[in-house]
């Protein structure tokens, strides 16, 4: 039964013509969720739903002003007492008494899927003890296409294996602490400018941005990681301000209809990003469940869902059925987590909320300023440290060794004097705030700190064992006028910089190297100081103008580490820890050389009377990232997966085993829809063996990683040389060896083919590259499956 019903989704959306940028292909109707691997709560789901009113239902798909950032009002006849979603990736973000975590690119950066999951949990457990029901987290896009996009770091890498590995992880922690992940933004959503859409001085509505992405490009750049989402079982999935071939990302049928809830099997509910939805009937129809935040223009009496869905329905333009499924796909996690039981929202968020106050006082409220930080506080500086890429090390400088003299220099090294919370519109700007440590960036992906750890306040604390001196300047303009080092005497043994780049929601980036006047700092710094150490803390990638100076002899890309900021970074400085974290993107040599996804952004578009004027063509397909650099044979300052450590690694004996024997050349049709695409996808085919060995004098961890090397494929777009298919993070005793496996699912080894609309294994030979990094394979070897 299933089956049929599948395949014949499946000959529908087998129409769509991938090649229309311009056009996103009708798939309707929404497909039913039936609750698969959910089942006892789909049956509990079932029941609810159906003791409900037709406005009670209206209700439960429909934001509401409350104490959360989003809120579902309670049905108290039923002991339903609301739903409150809580931003944000890293951090309840505006409550007290909570943790703020390393953000999704610093967890991506240490390569690590225990502390990945365990983020997840810790996270998860917050949300809980706050009474939030769903953690709006974590994200999946932006990829990161951009380099300059403002929101890349919210995510983890735009690499989506990676990215699809982090995400799997954060939602099985946040998921088994008994909180609904929501996996964002879904899909295509790339960059902040026009985001949303806006008007012309003539007030004629100009549409957002209109992300126009091939069909194949699609299925192995921006979807993958979802898929790993929907196969980890999330809860809900946040649709996107964009449009996607010409269609809102919040009423794109073929996005939602079509490859989430069909092709993906997803089974859980669609909310709408903040003031996402611009339609009742027709987003509904395109598969969108909840709105948020519900009122239209802070307007409690209006909104898209609503009024207008009980209206739609009794007038017969809406059917019924596609609103009981909305509230099953809404109730059915809810009863999956158990969270029929569960704490009451802390009564200070209500204080904390400035987004839609006042409210009806229809929820429960419990104690205020609940300590939801448990001992999380460790494994944010455990992942601090673990996030942190060595990238240069002259002469094995670092680990410091009781050295006599400190210099610490920049604007970033030290304590906050702005705050400690970077929401609201202070920090709404391209730089941020001067003075004070980056732990975390701006926006509704930002965290409110309980007290910031800061690299200067770490490092006096650890050089007084030394008996160490610590000079310090963190005034940016001083350290680059004349004469303004004078004041430093003796010259330090080593000279610490500090540098950060500041990113927030709304906001693209327009320079990729640090802020304030960062080259002028290391330059005045490493004139004067033959052992300059540059620390980069960074709403994203950098590039690094001043990395070939001789006198810059060390460099750290610390990422966003999170409250314990100055701890992680002083536990690598002096070798408590070992640096093994590796980067999720590539540094170029020249800000240019990213010119291959520029931000979509004109004085002619801004000035545009045509409403559909920002059109954003994904031309260079696969190419982003390493997979860009590598195809045009380009040097790079470090690649993709580089990171150094104070020991050093090798690797042996790669050997490739068979799984799964018999014919394995076609894809079989799917039993059953199952979360996460055809069951299929996710079989292992082959594993492959690796041997490690740490050749140096000190424990340490470090990454091997898989890349594969797929044949040119006679369909869209180039195929990229290299792509990551496997990693793991191992902890190696001086002279220690251990073999590692990459197991190789049928997804690892296809392409999407458009023509076929499937997933296919591609004749010929693929190459098997394992190393260290993308440009570092140590062992490699070539496979036929087809
Ligand atoms: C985007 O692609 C369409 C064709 O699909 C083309 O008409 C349009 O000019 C392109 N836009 C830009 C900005 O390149
Ligand atoms: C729903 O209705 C059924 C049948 O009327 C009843 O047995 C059940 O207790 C109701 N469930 C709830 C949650 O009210
Ligand atoms: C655009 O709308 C604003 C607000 O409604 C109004 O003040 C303004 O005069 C309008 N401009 C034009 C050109 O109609
Ligand atoms: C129905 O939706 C329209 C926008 O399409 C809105 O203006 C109106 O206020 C909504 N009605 C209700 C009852 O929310
Ligand atoms: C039915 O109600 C919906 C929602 O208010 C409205 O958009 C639509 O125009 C109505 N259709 C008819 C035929 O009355
Ligand atoms: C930073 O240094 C410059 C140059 O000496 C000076 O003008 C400025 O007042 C200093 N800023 C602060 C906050 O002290
Ligand atoms: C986009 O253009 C606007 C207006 O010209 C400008 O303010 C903004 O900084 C630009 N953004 C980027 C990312 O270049
Ligand atoms: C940036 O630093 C350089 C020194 O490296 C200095 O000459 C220049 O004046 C500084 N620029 C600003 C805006 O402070
Ligand atoms: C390196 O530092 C020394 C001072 O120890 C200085 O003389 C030299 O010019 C510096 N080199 C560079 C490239 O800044
Ligand atoms: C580096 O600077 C130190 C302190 O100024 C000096 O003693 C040493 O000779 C310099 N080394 C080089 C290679 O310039
Ligand atoms: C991996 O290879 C090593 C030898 O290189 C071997 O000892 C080990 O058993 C292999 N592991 C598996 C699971 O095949
Ligand atoms: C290991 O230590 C020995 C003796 O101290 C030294 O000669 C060698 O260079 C070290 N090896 C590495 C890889 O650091």
């Amino acid at each position: 039964m299933a089956l049929i019903i599948r395949a014949t989704v499946l000959i529908l959306t087998s129409l769509a013509c991938a090649q229309d940028y311009d056009s996103s292909p009708p798939v309707y109707p929404s497909p039913l969720t039936s609750g698969i691997g959910w089942e006892t709560a789909f049956t509990q789901a079932e029941a609810f739903v159906s003791n409900l009113t037709l406005e009670e239902k209206a209700q439960l798909v429909t934001g509401t002003s409350g104490p959360c950032v989003g809120n579902i009002g309670a049905i108290s006849r039923l002991g339903f007492n609301g739903l409150c979603l809580q931003d944000g990736p890293l951090a309840i973000r505006q409550a007290t008494y909570a943790s703020v975590f390393p953000a999704g690119l610093t967890t991506a950066a240490s390569w690590d899927r225990e502390l990945m999951y365990v983020r997840g949990l810790y996270l998860g457990a917050e949300f809980r003890g706050k009474g939030s029901h769903v953690a709006l987290g974590p994200v999946v896009g932006p990829l990161g296409r951009s380099a300059y996009g403002g929101r890349n770091w919210e995510g983890f890498s735009p690499d989506p294996y990676l990215t699809g590995v982090a995400a799997e992880h954060t939602i099985l922690g946040t998921q088994q602490s008994g909180v609904q992940a929501c996996l964002k933004h879904y899909i295509g959503y790339e960059q902040e400018t026009q985001r949303n859409p806006g008007l012309s001085v003539d007030n004629i509505t100009i549409e957002a941005i209109s992300s126009n992405i091939d069909d194949r490009t699609i299925h192995e750049l921006y979807l993958w990681p979802f898929a790993n989402g929907v196969r980890a079982g999330v809860a809900s999935i946040m649709c996107s301000y964009n449009r996607v071939n010409g269609s809102y990302g919040c009423q794109n049928s073929k996005t939602l209809n079509g490859l989430l809830k069909t092709e993906l099997g997803f089974q859980g509910y669609v909310v709408s990003d903040w003031g996402g939805t611009h339609a009742g009937v027709d987003a509904i129809n395109s598969g969108l469940d909840m709105d948020m935040p519900g009122p239209i223009d802070r307007s409690q009496n209006s909104s898209f869902f609503g009024g207008n869905v009980t209206e739609a329905v009794n007038n017969g333009t809406l059917s019924a059925e596609r609103v009981d499924d909305m509230a099953r796909r809404i109730m059915t996690p809810y009863f999956y987590l158990q969270q029929t039981n569960f704490p009451p929202i802390d009564g200070e968020e209500p204080t904390l909320n400035d987004e839609f106050p006042p409210y009806e006082d229809q929820f429960i409220l419990g104690p205020s300023n609940v300590d939801v930080r448990d001992h999380h506080a460790q494994l944010i500086r455990q992942l601090g440290a673990a996030g942190t890429v060595l990238l240069k090390n002259t002469n094995n400088i670092l680990p410091l060794q009781a050295p006599k003299t400190i210099g610490v220099f920049g604007n970033d090294a030290g304590d906050l004097v702005d705050g400690e919370y970077f929401s609201g519109s202070t920090f709404q700007n391209q730089f941020g705030f001067e003075y004070g440590n980056l732990p975390v960036a701006g926006g509704s992906g930002t965290g409110r700190l309980s007290y910031l750890v800061s690299p200067l306040e770490a490092i006096k604390g650890r050089a007084v064992q030394d008996g160490t001196l610590v000079q310090y300047i963190l005034n940016n303009t001083l350290i680059t006028s004349p004469g303004g080092l004078g004041g430093i005497v003796p010259v330090p043994e080593v000279c610490l910089v500090f540098l950060k780049t500041w990113a927030s929601e709304g906001i693209d980036r327009v320079s990729l190297e640090a802020d304030w006047n960062s080259t002028g700092v290391v330059h005045s710094v490493a004139t004067y100081c033959n052992n300059t150490v540059v620390i980069t803390n960074s709403g994203g990638l950098n590039v690094m103008p001043w990395a070939e100076n001789p006198n810059v002899t060390a460099i750290l890309a610390a990422h966003l580490p999170g409250q314990e900021s100055g701890n992680s970074l002083v536990d690598i400085l002096y070798g408590a820890v070992n640096p093994s974290g590796k980067l999720p993107y590539t540094v170029a040599l020249n800000e240019s050389d990213y010119n291959y996804a520029l931000i979509t952004n004109s004085t002619e578009l801004v000035e545009t009377e045509n409403p559909n004027a920002w059109q954003s063509n994904f031309t260079e397909g696969l190419l982003i990232d390493y997979r860009h650099f590598d195809y045009y044979n380009q040097s790079v300052a470090f690649e993709f997966g580089f990171g150094l450590s104070y020991t050093t690694f090798n690797m042996s004996g790669l050997s490739v085993a068979e799984t799964v024997f018999g014919n394995i050349s076609s894809l079989p049709d799917p039993v059953l829809p199952v979360p996460g695409g055809n069951p299929s996808l996710w079989g292992v085919l082959y594993t492959v063996n690796v041997t490690v060995t740490n050749t140096g004098n000190v424990t340490g961890a470090t990454v091997p990683q898989l890349y594969l090397s797929l044949p040119q494929i006679p369909d869209v777009g180039p195929t990229p040389v290299n792509v990551l298919r496997g990693f793991d993070k191992i902890t190696l005793q001086a002279g220690e060896s251990r073999w590692v496996l990459f197991p190789l699912t049928r997804r690892d080894l296809s392409y999407w083919s458009v023509s076929i609309q499937n997933w296919v294994i591609p004749s010929g030979s693929i190459g098997i590259n394992a190393g260290f990094s993308s440009r570092d394979i140590r062992q490699s070897s070539q496979m036929t499956v087809v």
